[in-house]
């Protein structure tokens, strides 16, 4: 069952912590990591930038079209996303990008232009990549699929917990509507929704440590990849 080059795919909705197992399971059977939300979010990051508005599906497209992508292997496995040479890094990660992210991300046109360099990476095999749309439409063939789970609340209090530990301020409330606005907008959208793939294996996560979720994963997915 073994193969050279398998592909892992870990799909879920936001602040389930896909980022964190993905790079624990790629470290430990060496393979490449890829969060294709994060090119998403430069994307989001982009098209904010231009001032374009997002509800501008035209402009939304041509900002897509015209991102000239390269990556960049670092020392944790993961693939660094530049957009046009520029590595954006932390101004990725506040919730305007997020939701910029997610609203560019529900415009077809600029969904293909994006989808269409995922597959190439996911074709050269040898990486975990996760998302919302891995496993049934970027990688249908992928040796594992697997699906997080867990309660808005409780993904709510992760990222609460996460912020606190980091310094910085945190609104709960605030974090639950933002993580419950993105997740009906990424599951109700007419092109390549947030959902399981029928093959895949779902996990909830909500009653987790981040150590069980990835020692279930490695283990399912020990047998391609060890
Ligand atoms: O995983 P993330 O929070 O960094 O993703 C940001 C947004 O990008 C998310 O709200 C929806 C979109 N996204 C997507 O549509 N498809 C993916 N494969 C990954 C992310």
């Amino acid at each position: 069952m073994k193969g050279a080059k398998p592909v892992i795919a870990i799909d879920g909705p936001a602040g389930v912590g896909k980022s964190s197992v993905g790079k624990a399971v790629a470290l430990r059977y060496d393979l490449s990591f890829l969060s294709t939300g994060e090119m998403y979010r430069c994307l989001g990051w982009k098209v904010l930038d231009m001032g374009i508005n997002l509800d501008d599906e035209d402009k939304v497209f041509e900002a897509a079209k015209n991102i000239k992508w390269s990556f960049e292997r670092a020392s944790d496995n993961s693939l660094k996303v530049f957009v046009d040479g520029v590595y954006l890094g932390g101004k990725l990660f506040s919730d305007k990008v997020g939701q910029a992210a997610s609203k560019a991300s529900a415009s077809a046109r600029a969904r293909a232009v994006v989808t269409q360099k995922q597959i190439e990476i996911g074709r050269a095999g040898a990486i975990v990549m996760e998302g919302r749309d891995i496993g049934t439409v970027i990688c249908p063939g992928a040796q594992v699929k697997i699906f997080l789970t867990a309660t808005a609340e409780e993904r709510a209090k992760r990222r609460f917990l996460q912020l606190k530990q980091n310094g910085k301020t945190a609104d709960y409330e605030q974090l639950l509507s933002s993580i419950k606005a993105r997740d009906e907008r990424d599951s109700s959208r007419a092109v390549a929704p947030l959902k399981p793939a029928s093959d895949a294996v779902i996990i909830d996560t909500s009653d987790m440590t981040l150590r069980q979720v990835t020692d279930k994963v490695l283990e399912i997915s020990s047998p391609y990849a060890s």
